[in-house]
């Protein structure tokens, strides 16, 4: 099954037309495609094969609540980072005992919430959120599942931005100073230690640097077990990329899981992995509409109705998405196209230099768009979120309503 697709001369999503959805649902516009994630996540499963573990979806990535759903009745677990991301999937019908926790910032009241549930486990990333969460269990008279995670100083060789597992990052725990944080939680009463873990960055297009960190957390354990702390399961993160462009390998992500559960063979440890970009981003595109064309003479803007408010990777991370259109054969005008948005900034551009045939009026796709892309929209400039639409096959559902005005200002007053 592909995605997207061009069908009688137009690109759909599986067996819909995103003419027909533009026209029906207006634009800006996410589409995703049920299908290409439900592919993606079984790619893990397979990958994991019956080894002992869990795949937990990174809600980070795309957090609507069909997404959710439709992962979770085919088995995943989940990653969140926040309360909000907790409550999101306990409502889109997610068990509780296949979330992890993760992120630096854990509240006490967040952590009592996931103890209320009974999460699977904690991955806590300092020892002073460690204490705490030893304090929030014995406060509620129960063991909190803990992992460590742990920073194991490997070069991801991605952007700086989105690369985490170097020790001048603030994620984790120093290699060289867990397993005295590992020592001291066998000794609390309200700590229940299971587990290690770690995420060293995200869009990693090889298989290396996951594997030199699998070898660093083993050595690890290994060390761990000498001294009387066995644990249940390894967390080996996010973070596999996606191919944007024809320029990226596609990474086999079948492939990449069964090489980390090669290391696993001689020991009793379970996998964990906590995918986000890699189940969806080339699962979505965002729709928009060709408002004006303008030429300077040297530059040629094709002005659009999405902005760096809709979809910020371009201007956040100069990150690089193709750009199709919908119906390419238009009798458009064709030249190198600075695709820019409605926003007062620079910046607001979804990429540059594109080569196509365009006119005013005309639809384009902003090609992988599933993945960090509607989680990261704005309001800024007030402007309403787009909406979302789930494709199976020839149905489409709107899963997500387009954010109407007054929705942007309900929350503020007046003041005196
Ligand atoms: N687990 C943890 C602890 C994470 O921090 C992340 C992503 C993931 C899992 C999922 O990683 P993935 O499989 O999606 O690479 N906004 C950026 C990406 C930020 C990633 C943050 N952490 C972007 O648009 O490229």
């Amino acid at each position: 099954m592909t995605a997207f697709s061009y069908q009688q001369e137009q690109l759909h999503a599986e067996n819909v037309s995103l003419t027909e959805l533009a026209d029906t649902y207006g634009t800006p516009l996410y589409v995703y495609s049920q299908s290409a994630i439900e592919q993606q996540f079984d790619a893990y499963k397979q990958g994991l094969g019956d080894h002992q573990g869990l795949i937990c979806y990174a809600v980070k990535a795309n957090s609507n609540l069909a997404v959710l759903n439709c992962l979770a009745k085919r088995g995943a677990g989940f990653d969140i980072v926040s309360l909000g991301e907790l409550e999101r999937v306990i409502a889109a019908g997610g068990q509780a005992d296949r979330i992890v926790f993760s992120g630096v910032a854990k509240q006490a009241n967040e952590m009592r919430r996931a103890l209320e549930l009974g999460i699977h486990c904690f991955n806590v990333e300092s020892d002073a959120e460690l204490d705490r969460l030893n304090d929030v269990a014995k406060e509620m008279g129960v063991q909190a599942p803990v992992s460590f995670r742990v920073n194991p100083d490997v070069d991801a060789k991605t952007h700086p931005y989105i690369s985490t597992g170097l020790r001048e990052n603030k994620f984790g725990i120093d290699i060289r100073s867990v397993k005295d944080t590992y020592q001291r939680a066998a000794k609390m009463s309200n700590i229940n230690v299971v587990g290690m873990d770690c995420h060293i960055g995200s869009q990693l297009l090889e298989a290396k640097p996951f594997e030199d960190a699998i070898e660093r957390l083993l050595t690890l354990t290994d060390e761990l077990n000498e001294l009387g702390i066995t644990l249940k399961h390894i967390d080996m993160g996010g973070g596999i990329g996606v191919k944007y462009s024809e320029d990226d390998i596609e990474p086999d992500v079948t492939g990449y899981i069964k090489k980390l559960v090669d290391h696993l063979k001689s020991r009793n440890l379970g996998l964990i992995l906590e995918p986000g970009r890699s189940i969806v981003a080339n699962a979505g595109v965002l729709l928009s509409r060709v408002e004006y064309l303008k030429d300077n003479g040297e530059h040629h803007f094709a002005i659009i109705d999405a902005g760096m408010n809709d979809l910020i990777r371009p201007a956040l991370y100069q990150a690089w998405m193709d750009i199709k259109p919908v119906q390419p054969h238009t009798n458009g005008k064709e030249a190198l196209w600075d695709i820019v948005g409605p926003i007062c900034e620079t910046g607001d551009f979804l990429g540059k230099q594109r080569k196509m045939s365009l006119k005013a009026g005309d639809l384009i796709a902003v090609m992988s768009a599933g993945a960090y892309s509607f989680v990261m929209a704005s309001n800024y400039n007030t402007r309403g979120r787009p909406a979302e639409i789930l494709v199976k096959d020839n149905k489409a559902t709107l899963v997500r309503k387009r954010e109407q005005l007054a929705d942007l200002w309900a929350l503020e007053s007046l003041g005196e």
